[in-house]
């Protein structure tokens, strides 16, 4: 089996260029399903996800092509409503078929996605939206069968129980092609689901309250839309991960294409635990300090400090000079970076969901194992800077959602392989 290996100690310097956020290229890619003709995409990170709901949508019937983080897409011919369990199984954000399926065929079956190992993830939130746009929905042997019995989805206001990002995306797309105006209340905030929002205005779809948590959309009654242009947004938590990165091992890095803006509460974080950050447009640098300050934070919802940063700033508290604390109110289970690095020498404790982190712990490189995609970053984190060589093995983990990273980190300094 593969795994990454990596040689702890080494001093960072240089610049990284951040990709597009996969958490936005995957909405803008299911929503090809509601566009006539091509629809053309930049800056697309070349990561497995994306390539995995490219797959699905190319087995649904619908053409691609993908180069360079260039990528063309045409659902003229999507003949299938039906998204598999065999692709859906490996990407539970697949789910995002759902709803424009729906809103374009007047049924749609997709494999409910199980959970994962961050949590038990359910979709109950998407499916209660779409029947109050007037679905009919049933589990079926593993599968969401959901038809609209006069074949259109009709505007509804729909009010969600909880904040969920890929359910307002899933509701947003479905009424995007609804008949008649729909109100979204307690919609996700997060920048990507804003990427969509504005794609689909761009695109001639009457959307009012673009960024709040409240939306007013038009729906054009199934008349496909001629999607514009788009450029993915800078991965937010990619260039978190890499600011960290630098704050472990203490070096100078710029990071680049990336949008400060989107990482406030990361930024202010790492600020109070004593980093120098010098923000311009499109690039943050960040400067070492001696002592790291440990620190207090709870993960909710966008602004706030966000969920996917929080393995890897756990890693980071490991090495401040004091105990720190992180809540986890999103998932159940996304502390499971913790177990590894207690192996590592982290003296971490979990009480419920939150860690509380003692700081000052020297880390010893060890066979780790990565357990989602977060969590393989923060193992990352914990390589750079332990003593000796660790081996971060399940490493697709990773794979799944940062385009070339060991390339990237090698390139500022870091002693980091791939080993088939
Ligand atoms: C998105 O997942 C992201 N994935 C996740 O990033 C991210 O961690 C999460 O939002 C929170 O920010 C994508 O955008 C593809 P949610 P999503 O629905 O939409 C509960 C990564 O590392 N909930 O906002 O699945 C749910 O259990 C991934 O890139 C329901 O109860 O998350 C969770 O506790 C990991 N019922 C909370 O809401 C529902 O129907 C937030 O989940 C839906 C969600």
């Amino acid at each position: 089996m593969s795994y990454l290996s990596i040689k702890g100690g080494n001093r960072l310097s240089g610049e990284i260029d951040i990709s597009g956020a996969k958490n936005s290229a995957l909405p803008l890619i299911t929503a090809s399903i509601l566009a006539k003709d091509d629809f053309l995409v930049d800056n697309l990170p070349n990561v497995v996800d994306i390539n995995v709901l490219l797959n699905l949508i190319e087995n649904l019937g619908g053409e691609y092509e993908f180069k360079k983080n260039k990528l063309k897409i045409n659902t003229n011919n999507l003949h299938h409503i039906k998204a598999v369990y065999d692709i859906v199984k490996t990407m539970r954000a697949s789910i995002l078929v759902l709803g424009p399926l729906l809103a374009r065929f007047g049924e749609a079956m997709v494999s409910l996605p199980g959970g994962c190992a961050i949590g038990e993830r359910p979709v109950d939130l998407h499916l209660k939206a779409l029947e109050k746009m007037g679905a009919i929905i049933n589990i079926e042997s593993g599968y969401i069968h959901a038809i609209a019995p006069s074949g259109t989805l009709k505007g509804a206001e729909i009010i969600f129980d909880k904040i969920t990002v890929t359910g307002s995306e899933n509701i947003i797309m479905a009424a995007a092609l609804a008949d008649g105006v729909s109100k979204l209340i307690n919609v996700a905030k997060e920048p990507e689901v804003v990427q969509l929002c504005e794609l689909l205005k761009n695109s001639g779809v009457d959307i009012k309250g673009i960024g709040s948590s409240e939306l007013e959309i038009y729906g054009t009654n199934k008349e496909l839309i001629k999607l514009e242009k788009t450029t993915v947004i800078p991965d937010r938590i990619e260039a978190a991960t890499y600011l960290c990165a630098a704050a472990i091992t203490r070096s100078n890095i710029t990071i680049n294409k990336v949008n400060p803006s989107h990482l406030s509460s990361f930024l202010e974080k790492i600020t109070q635990m004593g980093f120098e950050l010098e923000k311009f447009d499109t690039s943050i640098k960040i400067n070492p300090v001696s002592k790291i300050k440990p620190i207090e934070i709870t993960t909710t919802e966008y602004p706030g400090f966000p969920t996917d940063i929080q393995a890897q700033i756990t890693t980071l508290a490991t090495q401040a000079d004091g105990t720190s604390t992180i809540e986890e109110k999103l998932f159940e289970n996304r502390f499971m970076h913790i177990a590894e690095l207690r192996r590592m020498g982290a003296d971490i404790n979990l009480k419920g969901h939150t860690a509380t982190i003692m700081g000052n712990s020297e880390l010893f490189g060890t066979d780790v194992m990565a357990t989602d995609l977060r969590a393989s970053s923060a193992l990352v984190l914990a390589g750079l800077v332990a003593k000796g060589d660790t081996n971060i093995h399940r490493i697709y983990h990773l794979h799944r959602g940062y385009e070339n990273l060991e390339k990237k980190l090698r390139n500022i300094g870091a002693n980091i392989n791939f080993v088939e």
